[in-house]
């Protein structure tokens, strides 16, 4: 890695300051987490699969007209982004039930939802992600109602461009999670869709065998975490078979 300056390091990634201003480059780590940091791992090869993967999908969402931080990957492991304020939420699309939604309203695994459904949770590690309502939200100023109506509109958009592309590749896009960033220009200001959209944020079963390609295999230990993620690129096209 050359020597520059680092902003941040989070679980997976880090950020470094870009080549120009405005621009951040993002490194895609080999580190898994779960359980809010209890539980650690070094996964060989995710990094490299999640920025290939993450630059997939962003470049397609920018193509439908779905605005993005991703502006070209540079290696294997790091791709130049927009420099943005993050919103300090993770927003989640639900098309299935799974993981906290079954535990906190006891819905079994894999019911399909009556219609999409969006959350947002506050992003604190000290607090473990809560789950948060419009009304925090606003209280707290986390964010004013048109990016709320803006982030739930563009979730959708997501939800609607990720369950095509997945179901294309015998994967049903159970759920995931996004998170926006504000990007300053001038006096504009626009949300766009920031951080990584990849097997570590989203819950991808495969259509015909239910076979969990994610990483709850990584959270319920069920091995071969990077092979599955192996297989999701390979099944967008982003992999050749033998690759
Ligand atoms: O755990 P939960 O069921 O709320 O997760 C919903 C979706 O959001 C899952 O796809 C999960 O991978 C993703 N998620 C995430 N980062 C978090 C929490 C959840 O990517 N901190």
């Amino acid at each position: 890695m050359a020597r520059r300056k680092q902003i941040y390091e989070g679980k997976a990634k880090i950020l470094f300051e870009g080549p120009e201003p405005g621009t951040i480059i993002q490194y895609f780590k080999d580190d898994a987490t779960a359980f809010n940091n209890q539980k650690k791992a070094v996964l060989e090869g995710k990094g490299v699969l999640n920025n290939r993967i993450s630059e997939f999908i962003m470049t397609g969402l920018e193509r439908i007209g779905v605005p993005t931080h991703f502006i070209k990957r540079l290696n294997m492991r790091e791709q130049l982004v927009r420099h943005v304020e993050i919103v300090p939420l993770e927003v989640v699309v639900r098309n299935y039930a799974a993981g906290s939604i079954s535990k906190r309203l006891g819905i079994e695994e894999g019911t399909a939802l009556p219609r999409s459904v969006i959350e947002f949770y506050f992003k604190s590690d000290e607090l473990g992600d809560p789950l948060v309502s419009e009304e925090h939200i606003t209280a707290f100023n986390w964010a004013n109602p048109q990016e709320i109506d803006d982030m739930m509109a563009q979730a959708l958009r997501v939800n609607d461009f990720l369950s095509g592309l997945f179901a294309g590749a015998g994967i049903k896009l159970v759920d995931f999670k996004i998170e926006f960033g504000r990007q300053y220009e001038g006096d504009m200001m626009r949300l766009i869709v920031a951080d990584e959209i990849s097997p570590d944020s989203c819950r991808l079963w495969d259509m015909e065998t239910g076979h969990i390609m994610d990483k709850d295999r990584f959270r319920k230990d069920l091995g071969e975490v990077t092979d599955a993620y192996r297989e999701v690129a390979r099944r967008l096209g982003i992999l050749r078979e033998n690759e």
